[in-house]
C-alpha cells in the first residue's frame, strides 16, 4: 500500500497502524485522537493522507461513529486534521507542531530529543575539514561529478574491509549519500513493486519506509530473546521466497544484538541454499560495546551478501556519506542505476571523510568509550526513575530497547512530548504497528541530558491517561 500525500488510507489499514490503541479496555476518543496524532508526528501517516469515511473507520475499529466523530473534532481543533465538504478529512501537521512528520529530526530547543539515535561529530572534524579544504584545490578544475566516489576515498574504505578479513578492491566500493541511500539504491535495482523483502522484526524504521514507498511487502522474522532465530529465518527464506533479505547483524537496530560466528555460518548457508541475496547493513559496526574479538563480516562468508556501510555513526551523520561494498560487476550496475536518481556525492565531504578515516583509530576508540559511559548513565537513570522498565544490555549500537511493561508506548510518546521529551515508540520499528510494549532509548546525548530526559519520561509515564492495572502498568516510582 503506497500512501501518496493525497491518497486515501483504507479503514483496515488505518486500524492496523493504530495497533493496540485500545489495549487498556474501554475505547475513548481522547486515546484514539492521541494515537492518530502520534502516527502523524512520527511519520507513519504522512500529512495529506485522506482518512476513511467516519462510518468505515468506525466499522474497522469496532467502535461507535460518535467516538470517531469526537476524536476527529479534537484533532481538527489541534490542526492535525482538516476537512472540507465533499472532499472528506485528511491529516495535516500544525505549523507549531514539535514533530516534523519524518521521525523526529526537527530541532526544538524545548525538547530533549531521544527519537534520533545518532551522536554529534568528533573534535577531529574541524582539523579534518581544514585539511579537506586545502585538498579541494586539486579538484576544482575538474567537473566534480564522481558517480562512484573519489578514488582515494574508495581505496581507503576498501582497505577497512580488507583489514577486517574481507579482501576488497576500490572498484568494489560505491560511495553514496549515506547508508540509507545505499540501501534504497540496491532496493530499486533488485526488487520490483509487489515483491517481498525479508526484514528482522523490529527493524530500522526508514527501511520500512523505503519498502512502503515502493509498494514492496515486508516479510517480518521476529527477533527473539537471544537475538536471531536463524532456523526460522532459514524457513522463511524457503517458504516466502523473498526477493531480498535486509539484515543488521552488526549491531541490530534497535535491539543491539550482534550475530555470532556460528549464526553467521548458518545464515550464509541458508542464503546459499535459497539463492537469496542479502543486504547486510553495517551502519553501526564500529559501535562495539563488547571486549570480544568481532566475528567475520557477513560478506566474507557469502558472495550473496551486499554490504552497506555508513560514516554517520562512526564519524558524523552530517557528512551524509555511506557506501555499497559488492562485486565489481554489481557496483558497475549500481553506478548505472544511480544515474536515474542522483549523480554522485559532494567532493568536499568525501575529502573530509577520507581525512577522518586517517584519524579512525583515535576517533573510534573515543567514540566507543564515550558511548559506553553514556549507556551507563542512561542505565542508571532508568534504574532510578523507571525501575520496572527492563532491557538487555546491548552488544553494540546506540540504544536500549526497553520493555515498558504495558502496550502503551505510542500513548507514552504523545504524553512525553507534552513533558518535553521526544521518543520513538516501539511501533515505529514494527511492520504492523505492533511492539507497543517497547521504546527505544538512545544513549547518544551527554549524561546530564539523558538523566533529565528520563526524569521527564517518568513524569510523562505518571501522567499517562487511562493507565490502569488492566494494562499491567505499574507506573513509575517517584
Ligand atoms: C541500521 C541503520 N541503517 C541505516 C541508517 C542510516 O544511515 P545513514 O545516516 O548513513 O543514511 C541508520 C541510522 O540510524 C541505521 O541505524
Amino acid at each position: 500500500m503506497v500512501f501518496t500525500p493525497s491518497g486515501r488510507i483504507p479503514g483496515g489499514k488505518l486500524a492496523e497502524l493504530l495497533g493496540a490503541w485500545r489495549a487498556s479496555g474501554r475505547p475513548s476518543s481522547r486515546v484514539l485522537a492521541g494515537t492518530l496524532r502520534q502516527l502523524v508526528l512520527d511519520g507513519r501517516l504522512p500529512p495529506g493522507t485522506r482518512l476513511p469515511a467516519e462510518r468505515d473507520l468506525a466499522d474497522a475499529l469496532s467502535v461507535s461513529r460518535t467516538l470517531i466523530a469526537r476524536a476527529l473534532d479534537q484533532l481538527r481543533e489541534e490542526n492535525f486534521v482538516a476537512s472540507r465538504r465533499g472532499a472528506g478529512s485528511w491529516v495535516r501537521l500544525p505549523r507549531s507542531s514539535a514533530g516534523d512528520g519524518h521521525g523526529g529530526w526537527y530541532p526544538d530547543p524545548e525538547l530533549v530529543n531521544l527519537a534520533v539515535a545518532t551522536p554529534g561529530a568528533p573534535p577531529e572534524l574541524g582539523p579534518a575539514a581544514d585539511r579537506a579544504r586545502v585538498r579541494l584545490v586539486e579538484h576544482v578544475s575538474d567537473h566534480g561529478y564522481q558517480p562512484m566516489g573519489l578514488p582515494g576515498l574508495r581505496a581507503a574504505i576498501a582497505e577497512t574491509y580488507s583489514r577486517r578479513g574481507l579482501p576488497t578492491t576500490p572498484d568494489q566500493i560505491l560511495v553514496t549519500n549515506g547508508g540509507h541511500h545505499a540501501f534504497a539504491l540496491v532496493l530499486r535495482m533488485l526488487v520490483s513493486p509487489g515483491e517481498r523483502v525479508l526484514v528482522e522484526h523490529p527493524t530500522y524504521p526508514n527501511t520500512l519506509e523505503a519498502l512502503r514507498s515502493l509498494n514492496i511487502t515486508p516479510v517480518a522474522v521476529p527477533m527473539v530473546a537471544t537475538g536471531w532465530d536463524v532456523e526460522q529465518l532459514a524457513a522463511t527464506l524457503r517458504q516466502a521466497a523473498p526477493r531480498l533479505a535486509f539484515l543488521i547483524p552488526d549491531f541490530q537496530n534497535p535491539t543491539g544484538f550482534r550475530l555470532d560466528t556460528e549464526g553467521r555460518h548458518r545464515l550464509a548457508h541458508a542464503l546459499r541454499r535459497t539463492c537469496t541475496t542479502a543486504v547486510v547493513d553495517e551502519t553501526l559496526v564500529d559501535i562495539d560495546l563488547t571486549d570480544e574479538e568481532p566475528p567475520p563480516p557477513m560478506g566474507a562468508l557469502s558472495d550473496r551478501v551486499i554490504t552497506v556501510g555508513s560514516a554517520s555513526k562512526s564519524f558524523w551523520g552530517g557528512l551524509r556519506l555511506g557506501w555499497i561494498r559488492a562485486s565489481e560487476e554489481f557496483v558497475q550496475r549500481a553506478v548505472a542505476g544511480r544515474a536515474a536518481v542522483d549523480l554522485g556525492s559532494p567532493v568536499l565531504e568525501q575529502l573530509l571523510l577520507h581525512e577522518l578515516l586517517g584519524d579512525a583509530p583515535a576517533v573510534l576508540r573515543r567514540r566507543r568509550e564515550e558511548t559506553a559511559a553514556r549507556r551507563d548513565d542512561l542505565v542508571a537513570a532508568v534504574a532510578e526513575h523507571l525501575p520496572h522498565w527492563t532491557f538487555r544490555l546491548p552488544d553494540g549500537g546506540l540504544s536500549l530497547w526497553c520493555d515498558i511493561g504495558a502496550p502503551v508506548s505510542s500513548r507514552l510518546a504523545v504524553v512525553a512530548e507534552q513533558h518535553g521529551v521526544r521518543i520513538a515508540p516501539g511501533a515505529r520499528f514494527s511492520v504492523f504497528g505492533a511492539l507497543e510494549r517497547r521504546i527505544r532509548l538512545p544513549f547518544t546525548l551527554p549524561g546530564p541530558q539523558l538523566a533529565e530526559a528520563v526524569r521527564r519520561l517518568a513524569a510523562a509515564a505518571a501522567a499517562l491517561p487511562e493507565r490502569s492495572e488492566a494494562d499491567g502498568w505499574h507506573g513509575p516510582v517517584a
